[in-house]
C-alpha cells in the first residue's frame, strides 16, 4: 500500500495504485495520479537490488548489487493485462467487497468466487466453477471481481467473453476469410477464462461445435475456465439444494424444467457438460433471488433524494 508523504491513504485509489474506471464499453486500468512518478525508482523504472553470492570458496559470499525492474513495471505489466481482459465497462467497479449476498446462496457464491480467487494455485492446477442463477443476481458481478484480482493481485492473464458475442465475432471473422480457429485459438490458450451467458445462443450446430471445441481444448490442457449461466443445473449439482436427499426432486419437475428448456445440460449437450462437471464446482442461486437491476431502479424511481445504495468501490 502506498501512503502519501503526509501518512494519508490516497483517497482516489485506496493506497492501491491504480485505478479501475469505465472507458468505452470496458472497464480499463489506469495508474493512479498519485503513483504516475514512482516514488521507488524516481520514474526510472529500474531500481538496484543487492544480492550475495559465493563465487569461490576462497573469497568466501560477495555482495553485488544489480539493476532489476521496478514494482512499477511490474504494475504497468499487470494493468496491460487487465485492458486485455475484455471486462464489460459496466463492471468496472465490481469487487467482493460491495457484492452484498441477499440470500444464503449469494453467499455461497460469494465465497465460493473469492476463495478460487485468493486460493489460486499459480503453477498448480486450479478447479474452475460455474455460477447459475437468474438475471441481475450479480454472476458477471462475481466473474468480473474474480479476474480483477487474478489479474492486478495474483499476476496472471485472462479473457472474459460473453458466449454470444463471441459467436458473432467468430461469424463476422469467417466473412473476414479467418477461420474459426484464429479466434479460438488464444481462448483456448490465456491462462484463465471466463464464458459468460454459458446455454445462450440458438443452439446451432456452428455455436455448439465453436463451444465444444474451446472447452475441449482447455480441458485437454488443463487450464482453468469459469462460468455464468442463466439455465439451471442438473438438480443433484445444485449447490444450495445439496442437503435434501437425492432424488428430491420429483422425476417429474426434471421433466418439466427440461421441457422448458432451463437445464445446461439440454443446452450444452452431454459431452461438454460432463467436461464442465470435471472442470469445476456448481452453485446455483435460486430462482427467487432479487434482480439487483430492477431492484435498483424501482429506488430511482421512488419520489425523494437518490438513495445511497451501492457503494462504488474500487
Ligand atoms: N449481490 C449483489 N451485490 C452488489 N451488487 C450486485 C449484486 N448483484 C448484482 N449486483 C449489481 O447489479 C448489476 C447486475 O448484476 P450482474 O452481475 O450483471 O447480474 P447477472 O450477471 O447475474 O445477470 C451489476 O451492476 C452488479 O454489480
Ligand atoms: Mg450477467
Ligand atoms: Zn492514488
Ligand atoms: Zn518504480
Amino acid at each position: 500500500m502506498v501512503t502519501k508523504a503526509s501518512g494519508a491513504v490516497c483517497g482516489e485509489c485506496g493506497g492501491r495504485t491504480y485505478v479501475i474506471e469505465r472507458r468505452g464499453d470496458l472497464a480499463h486500468a489506469r495508474v493512479c495520479t498519485c503513483s504516475v512518478r514512482c516514488e521507488l525508482c524516481d520514474g526510472r523504472g529500474y531500481a538496484y537490488e543487492t544480492r550475495e553470492e559465493t563465487f569461490s570458496a576462497k573469497v568466501g559470499p560477495k555482495r553485488y548489487e544489480v539493476l532489476v525492474p521496478c514494482v512499477c513495471q511490474h504494475r504497468a505489466k499487470q494493468m496491460a493485462h487487465f485492458n486485455e481482459v475484455g471486462l464489460p465497462g459496466v463492471m468496472a467497479h465490481a469487487s467482493f467487497e460491495n457484492y452484498q449476498p441477499a440470500v444464503p446462496a449469494q453467499g455461497m457464491a460469494l465465497n465460493t468466487a473469492r476463495n478460487f480467487a485468493y486460493t489460486f494455485n499459480k503453477t498448480g492446477a486450479n478447479k474452475g466453477f460455474i455460477l447459475s442463477g437468474p438475471v441481475g443476481t450479480g454472476k458477471t458481478h462475481l466473474l468480473g471481481a474474480t479476474l480483477k484480482h487474478l489479474v492486478l493481485e495474483v499476476g496472471m492473464q485472462a479473457r472474459y467473453v460473453e458466449i454470444s458475442l463471441l459467436y458473432a465475432t467468430i461469424r463476422r471473422g469467417f466473412q473476414e476469410g479467418k477461420s474459426g480457429g484464429e479466434i479460438i485459438g488464444p481462448l483456448s490458450e490465456v491462462e484463465v477464462l471466463a464464458i459468460d451467458e454459458l446455454g445462450k445462443g440458438r443452439g446451432s450446430q456452428f455455436e455448439m461445435e465453436t463451444l465444444d471445441e474451446l472447452i475441449a481444448r482447455r480441458y485437454n490442457a488443463g487450464r482453468t475456465t469459469l462460468f455464468a449461466t442463466n439455465y439451471s443445473l442438473e438438480p443433484e449439482r445444485r449447490g444450495t439444494r445439496a442437503a435434501a436427499p437425492s432424488g428430491y426432486r420429483t422425476t417429474e419437475d426434471s421433466k418439466t424444467a427440461a421441457r422448458e428448456g432451463e437445464l445446461l445440460r439440454e443446452r450444452v449437450g452431454e459431452r461438454i457438460y460432463s467436461r464442465l462437471c470435471e472442470m469445476c464446482s456448481f452453485v446455483e442461486l435460486p430462482k427467487e433471488t432479487p434482480d439487483q437491476r430492477r431492484m435498483r431502479q424501482e429506488l430511482d424511481m421512488r419520489p425523494g433524494p437518490p438513495p445511497g445504495g451501492m457503494r462504488s468501490g474500487r
